[in-house]
């Protein structure tokens, strides 16, 4: 059975709302958090496009934890905890648990906003020998504070952020948050980061608007759930997904383009949105990188890049970061 420490605030709700508010009130480009993209619905649909055969970066994050776990286990030492930033379904992590159960006992601490991906992930696991879980539902630095208590005297910690989850973050972003989780860590502590590399445009467009539209349903979702859990009025065959190449900020972005001019009524965020035909909401932004940008990254943020894994099927790193 998971065990699980709840504690998504009572005010979710309210932040969901508040945010839809900022994002869709505003003047200029409107905008929604990718992060509300991870409801049960868009949980589900985003495991699916870790299979279609257009979106290869999942792919590459497993097979390179499969090709080099006992590499990582070996470099990272023990004894050692393992805390993962957004587990997903844990598939991929198998390979990495599996590793350090045959050198010693592994205690697993999954961090998910989604509870439903918590579950999965312990089905998933839950059969590896000589392994604890506990999973924690809550937002990443809260859950990695909470298990940095956790850890035992003479204990290292290795923080799992696979699947380029970085890469949704905008760089300045991106450098505080690696900074924080170092802030939360010890030296000698270890984060392995995944994370997707520069590729061409057209690789990236066929990856983030499949031909099945998978991708597409995963997107226009987010505008179900602002109906579902806002009371919005949101007409889902008015919008369209868009997938877009930002070559200055080296991402792809995700839009919702409005196919007519519309008003949108949405009672519990206090907004009354009004659409030009063409108009788009920014979703999600994905950036790319390169090898070297990762290790220098790295050092800004307070860690030393031990060792870098890459797939060169499908152009992807896993960087093992020291905390300096
Ligand atoms: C979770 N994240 C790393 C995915 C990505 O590639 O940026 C989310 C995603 N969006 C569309 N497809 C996948």
């Amino acid at each position: 059975m998971l065990m699980l420490v709840r504690s998504i605030p009572a005010n979710a709700s309210y932040e969901f709302a508040a945010d839809v508010r900022a994002g869709l009130a505003r003047p200029g480009q409107k905008e929604l958090p990718s992060k509300y993209l991870y409801d049960d619905v868009g949980s589900a649909l985003f495991e699916v496009i870790c299979h279609l055969p257009e979106y290869g970066l999942t792919r590459a994050d497993e097979r390179l934890l499969r090709r080099h776990a006992s590499d990582i286990v070996d470099r990272v030492g023990g004894p050692v905890a393992v805390a993962e930033l957004g587990s997903g379904s844990g598939r991929k992590t198998r390979w990495l648990l599996e590793a350090f159960a045959r050198r010693q006992r592994i205690s697993y601490y999954p961090i998910e906003i989604s509870q439903s991906a918590l579950v999965m992930c312990e089905k998933e696991l839950r059969d590896i020998d000589s392994i604890s879980i506990l999973g924690f539902e809550r937002e990443y630095l809260d859950g990695l504070l909470e298990v940095a208590a956790y850890r035992k005297q003479g204990q290292r910690l290795l923080v799992l952020f696979l699947g380029s989850t970085i890469g949704n973050f905008d760089r300045p972003a991106g450098l505080d948050f690696l900074s924080e989780v170092r802030c939360l860590l010890q030296p000698g502590d270890c984060l392995l980061l995944g994370t997707d590399l520069e590729k061409t445009s057209a690789q990236l467009l066929a990856a983030y608007d499949d031909e099945l539209g998978v991708t597409a349903a995963f997107n226009l979702n987010l505008l179900g759930r602002v109906n579902r859990e806002l009371g919005a009025n949101f007409d889902l065959t008015q919008f369209e997904h868009v997938a877009r190449i930002n070559p200055s900020e080296r991402s792809v972005e995700m839009h919702l383009r409005s196919k007519r001019r519309q008003t949108v009524r949405i009672p519990a965020a206090e907004v009354i949105a009004e659409f030009q035909a063409g108009e788009t909401i920014w979703t999600e932004s994905s950036h790319k990188y390169s090898a070297e940008e990762i290790v220098d990254t790295a050092l800004r943020c307070g860690f030393r890049c031990d060792m870098q894994w890459i797939d060169h099927e499908w152009l992807f790193a896993e960087n093992l970061l020291v905390a300096e």
